[in-house]
């Protein structure tokens, strides 16, 4: 799921001290600014300040009843914030700092602006790997609300060039940590009492949340959309996708895996976790390609071929 540390120092280093200063000195007075994780470019803003909240959603066009993930450095902080019971207290000691975001009930004195969570009693709490990230939250001091850093309902940056390519002018000061390291957003696992629902699959895997809780998760009810960033059509690239595609048809950018060459390989290797780190990479250059057509070659569903997948089928969805 991760790589060496030395990788994660080297991106570190891309960025000094004085500029993540300046970056929470810009977010202490209510501005944003994008910011790595391990898993995609966040757009973040101080979480206690309604103003910077609403300009999160403009920046966006992001609608209101969507709401956010607040980032906290470590558990402690994440009590001041959410209720958590001893699964919520055992996931978050397996998996944080990390890739998984809790949702738990509200504690009665969280001080987070209204909007962050649009009107809902649960909050969404995750506990970042990226030290650039970590050491925004220390030398800001803030918990942080930060959606991915894109235009609501395109696809997720995974470098810095993605997000200033798609919030254009209204992009802010971006902290560049060179490419995210997952490449696809954290697992959202809502605790129901003692048992848990996976809200959406990602780098931290159903079969890794069954080993460490003994337990398998709920059942999606598929009737309410809990997580509204689940909308059916979700990280779209603006032109259409074909799924599943042996071969490419004349006109196709081609996303080919393993042994499937294509104008971009996910993963000549045919790793999974190397697929995923690429996923959005490839369709933003698509995107960017004179094709005007998207086709991707079939990935395995197991592990994180099912997070994979599932970004697949919402980038391939019209509406
Ligand atoms: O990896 C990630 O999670 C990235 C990085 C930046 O941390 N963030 C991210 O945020 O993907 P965003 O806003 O693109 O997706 C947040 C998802 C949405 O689907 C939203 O509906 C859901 O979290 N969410 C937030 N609060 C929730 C809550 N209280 N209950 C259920 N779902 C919630
Ligand atoms: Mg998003």
């Amino acid at each position: 799921m991760s790589g060496s540390n030395d990788h994660i120092d080297d991106k570190a280093r891309r960025y000094g001290k004085q500029a993540i200063v300046a970056a929470a000195e810009r977010l202490q007075s209510g501005g944003l600014v994008a910011v790595p994780t391990e898993t995609v470019y966040g757009l973040a803003a101080d979480s206690t300040n309604a103003g910077a909240i609403a300009e999160i959603y403009r920046t966006k066009g992001r609608p209101d009843f969507n709401p956010l993930i607040v980032h906290v450095p470590n558990i402690d902080a994440a009590r001041k914030l959410g209720l958590f019971n001893d699964l919520a207290n055992k996931l978050a000691k397996i998996f944080w700092p990390g890739p998984l975001t809790l949702v738990v009930p509200k504690t009665s004195d969280c001080p987070v602006a209204p909007a962050v969570t649009a009107g809902l009693e649960t909050i969404a709490l995750r506990c970042p790997a990226h030290p650039l990230m970590q050491e925004l939250l220390a030398t800001s001091g803030l918990f942080l609300a930060a959606p991915s850093a894109n235009k609501s309902g395109g696809i997720s940056p995974t470098k810095p060039e993605h997000v200033k390519h798609s919030l254009g002018k209204a992009a802010p000061m971006i902290l560049d940590g060179g490419p995210c390291e997952s490449g696809i957003e954290s697992t959202i696992v809502a605790i129901r009492d003692h048992d848990y629902q996976i809200l959406r699959p990602g780098p931290i895997t159903a079969e890794d949340l069954e080993t460490s809780t003994g337990k398998v998760a709920l059942n999606q009810t598929g009737e309410k959309i809990e997580a509204p960033g689940q909308l059916a059509s979700h990280y779209a690239p603006s032109k259409p996708v074909r799924l599943d595609a042996m071969q490419p048809e004349p006109e196709e950018y081609y996303i080919g895996f393993g042994a499937i060459a294509g104008d971009f390989n996910l993963s000549v290797s045919g790793d999974l976790a190397e697929a995923a780190t690429n996923l959005f990479a490839s369709l933003h250059d698509a995107d960017a390609s004179d094709r005007p057509h998207i086709a991707i070659a079939p990935i395995p569903r197991s592990g994180i071929g099912a997070a994979i997948n599932d970004r697949l089928k919402r980038a391939a969805q019209k509406d």
